[in-house]
């Protein structure tokens, strides 16, 4: 018999009769006075195992192992006796009674239980990933991510697309973020950049005629990490030639809902489109989740007379926002939820949250409760209830500042208070945010590529140069339930677009041509119209199993801080390894 002939959790009522060979860890261990029970578990599940004093060696086997020991035990499948199924269990009807029991190899007392219930901080998790992997539920993760991998390749490759690789070992990839930066030995003092995406490679496979590319591929960004952002992750990467945004909305649309449909069972119903400069003003944010109906309302043309200071001065400055957030049945949140709300805006970088309770809008003044009304007069407290169609039983939110800070508070606390007051619908809910800036400003005042430098403009050149900010762009980025699932755009064909872009971005000629010269070259030599995208694959294997941190659908994530605290990278190097790379060391490894 061959060391294994099935899966624990494959085994069921079919199965009754048949001798059976079984391996893997011991799950629970239930000694019934002459009976021992194991729950032995693998990849696929779970099986109940039963040792009966008839078989002594086996027996003594079975006392002897705990929680973990990894066992191969052959016996024969029977039904478990009336009355004690498990409908809860896929092999809960069955049972193996064994013949041999084989302690394959020890363990010690885990430091994470591998039980379901179990939860560990994630640090330990992390630490000791190869036993958090195995509770059921992160096996279950890493399944779902295999199957979206082949899902995503079978629907690509019927379509036409073609996976190339592109290189791990290159130059800097403009996307934002900083570079992991690998020193070459044979180069002394140049360093190799590790891409932030394939974009100039997949770019430039197009202008090789490759037509249609895909690229489950490797993304590496040294940025500040969040619940959904690590220093390296996969993207789903993408690019076609002779097509434009509605093209390559509409292949990706039918990719994503054939995702969705395969893998969990959900259609997805519309796709809709809405303009960046919208969802800022509606929901305050470039990738709004429309399962929350609530929206900001603007409100400075109301402000601009009144005594208040606070929405007064704002409400006249055109770098100013002053909108309000109506919250129905907020009237009931106690002193305490609304200072901690006011925490949670002032943490965003506001001033401070002014608020009004409505208990009854019809009675004007006296129909509320707030410690900002007596600064306002009665016509102006009639038009914001009006404005804001604000009913009885509804708190008002105000921000009044500059438009991004009112927009990060306001947008933000849109979706605390949504998810305190279980106001977000469940259900799915996707999103093409399009005509976005070209352009944004950095902090100190120059202009940033609000995409890549690649993102070709929905204007001429001319247009593009006499007026930059004003500049829209052909990009497109899909939401899904308020998570950026992706971004991409059309890019520009044309050498003198991309100067143009350079330009703007104050990257001189001669910086072009040092960190981008091949692809100017490129463009040189018949460049076809292209355009694509690139979905963060962790986001959407997270978002199809429900997990709240993509951490959770990578097999060996980085903490926060960018490490792994299983193998302790990053790690110090040998001095004599340092100098061969023609590095100084600070410390070493020895
Ligand atoms: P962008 O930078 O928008 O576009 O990235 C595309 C998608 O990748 C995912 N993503 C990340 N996922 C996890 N951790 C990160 N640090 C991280 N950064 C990005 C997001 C995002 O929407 N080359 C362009 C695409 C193109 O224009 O075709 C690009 O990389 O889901
Ligand atoms: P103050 O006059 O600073 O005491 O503020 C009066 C009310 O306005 C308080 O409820 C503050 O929380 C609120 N407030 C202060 N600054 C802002 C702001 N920038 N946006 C919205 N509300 C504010």
């Amino acid at each position: 018999m061959a060391v294994r002939s099935h899966y624990c959790g494959e085994l069921r009522e079919s199965q009754v009769g048949e001798e059976v060979a079984v391996c893997g860890w011991v799950h629970r261990r239930r000694d019934h006075g002459g009976v021992i029970f194991l729950d032995l578990r693998d990849r696929e599940g779970i099986l109940q195992v039963v040792i009966d004093p008839d078989t002594p060696d086996s027996f003594a086997s079975a006392e002897r192992v705990r929680s973990e020991f990894v066992i191969r035990a052959v016996g024969k499948i029977r039904a478990r006796p009336a009355g004690t199924e498990n409908p809860a269990m896929p092999t809960g009807a069955v049972e193996l009674l064994v013949q041999r029991l084989e302690i394959l190899n020890e363990s010690e007392t885990p430091p994470i239980p591998v039980d379901e219930h179990a939860e560990a901080g994630e640090d330990v998790r992390l630490r000791y990933r190869y036993l958090d992997l195995r509770r059921p539920a992160m096996s279950e993760r890493l399944r779902l991510r295999s199957r979206l991998a082949s899902t995503v390749r079978n629907h690509l490759e019927a379509q036409g697309f073609l996976e190339i690789e592109t290189p791990l070992l290159t130059r800097a990839t403009p996307e934002g973020a900083r570079d992991y930066l690998v020193p070459s030995r044979t180069h002394p003092g140049r360093f190799f950049a590790l891409p932030q995406s394939p974009q100039l490679f997949k770019q430039m496979l197009m202008m090789a005629g490759a037509d249609r590319y895909y690229q489950i591929a490797r993304c590496f960004r040294d940025e500040d990490l969040r619940a959904d952002r690590q220093p390296e992750f996969t993207q789903i990467d993408v690019e076609l030639s002779f097509v434009d945004e509605e093209d390559v909305m509409t292949a990706m649309e039918a990719l994503i809902r054939h995702v969705f449909s395969i893998l969990i069972g959900v259609e997805l119903g519309a796709f809709p489109r809405m303009s960046h400069a919208e969802a800022l003003r509606r929901y305050g944010v470039d990738k709004p989740d429309l399962r929350v109906g609530l929206e900001l309302v603007d409100l400075a043309e109301l402000f601009r007379d009144v005594d208040f200071k606070v929405f007064r001065e704002p409400a006249r400055s055109a770098d100013c926002r002053v909108a309000a957030l109506c919250v129905p049945g907020g009237a009931a949140l106690s002193r305490k939820q609304i200072d901690s709300y006011t925490d949670f805006v002032r943490d965003r970088g506001a001033g401070g949250l002014a608020w009004i309770k409505v208990a009854d809008p019809a009675s004007g003044r006296e129909g509320l409760q707030s410690p900002i009304v007596k600064f306002i007069d009665d016509a102006t407290i009639r038009a914001v209830l009006e404005a804001t169609a604000a009913q009885s039983g509804d708190i008002l939110f105000f921000g009044a500042d500059q438009a991004a800070t009112v927009n990060e508070a306001l947008g933000g606390l849109r979706l605390q208070v949504a998810q305190d007051l279980g106001l977000v619908e469940d259900r799915w809910a996707p999103l093409w945010v399009v005509d976005f800036p070209m352009f944004e400003h950095a902090s100190d005042g120059s202009l940033t590529s609000l995409h890549h430098p690649f993102t070709a403009p929905s204007c001429s050149v001319e247009q593009l140069r006499a007026d930059p900010p004003g500049a829209l762009s052909r990009a497109y980025d899909l939401v899904l339930n308020g998570v950026e699932l992706g971004g991409g755009s059309i890019r520009i064909a044309d050498p003198a677009m991309q100067q143009a872009v350079f330009d703007v971005l104050g990257i001189g000629a001669e910086e072009a041509r040092s960190k981008f010269g091949f692809l100017l070259s490129a463009l040189q030599y018949g460049c076809p119209p292209h355009g694509g995208i690139a979905f963060g694959f962790d986001r959407l294997a997270m978002l199809l199993c429900g997990a709240s941190s993509i951490r959770d659908v990578i097999a060996f994530p980085k903490t926060q801080s960018a490490s792994c605290p299983l193998t302790e990278a990053p790690g110090l190097a040998a001095s004599a390894q340092l100098r061969e790379l023609h590095l100084r060391p600070q410390s070493t490894a020895g």
